[in-house]
């Protein structure tokens, strides 16, 4: 298997933190619970960028760009349940996430409108960026040539994602502003991936 250098995920996403190069042979031998996970993660990406357009429709650049983004996550769901069909599988309930709860505690309380906004679209980019450093995770990794293909397909949409946030962010907000509430999120994602455990039942 090909395994490329951690620096390389760390340099593209400004991730601090690689994940755990266990992780991925737990995921590998409970794909059925990955997937679950995965089509939900999906799922909350689509009603994410809904929501962020309904909450913000003045902001014209930003239902332009988010009005695409819900299709196609939402047609990654899709994959992910033609995915599910095809091994006899069941979406099934929900799981409850930890990850992105735990983001949500950091989001500022009592900020300006301004600062909520930011702090929205930031969890977005980051919720996008360790995604993507997941799939690119397990299109190396995993042993199964099919499953390796199948997650470099989300690995590079997602890249672009994370990208398309920060661009927007930068857009309505000054980039000083920005880069430096970006910062505090990394630094907290990188606290955050470091005291969860080592599950392969979970994209993230
Ligand atoms: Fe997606
Ligand atoms: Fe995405």
């Amino acid at each position: 298997m090909k395994e490329t250098g951690n620096t390389d995920v760390k340099n593209i996403l400004g991730l601090k933190l690689p994940t755990d190069p266990r992780w991925v042979n737990l995921a590998e031998i409970q794909l059925d619970e990955i997937l679950t996970d995965h089509a939900y993660c999906e799922q909350k990406a689509a009603t994410t960028c809904i929501s962020l357009i309904t909450k913000n429709p003045e902001k014209e650049l930003l239902v332009e760009q988010l009005s695409p983004i819900v299709t196609e996550e939402w047609g990654h769901f899709r994959m992910v349940l033609a995915e599910l069909k095809k091994r006899k599988l069941k979406l099934g309930k929900q799981r409850k996430d930890v990850y992105v709860n735990k983001l949500l505690e950091f989001q500022k309380k009592g900020g300006s409108p301004m600062e909520r906004f930011l702090d929205q679209m930031l969890i977005m980019a980051l919720i996008e960026a360790r995604s993507c450093e997941r799939f690119k995770r397990l299109s190396e990794g995993m042993d199964d040539e099919y499953m390796r293909k199948f997650y470099r397909k989300f690995m590079e949409s997602e890249a672009g994602h994370y990208t398309l946030f920060i661009n927007l962010s930068e857009y309505y907000i000054d980039k000083n502003i920005v880069r430096k509430r970006w910062k505090e999120w990394l630094d907290y994602e990188k606290v955050l991936m470091k005291s969860e455990e080592v599950r392969g039942d979970r994209i993230h």
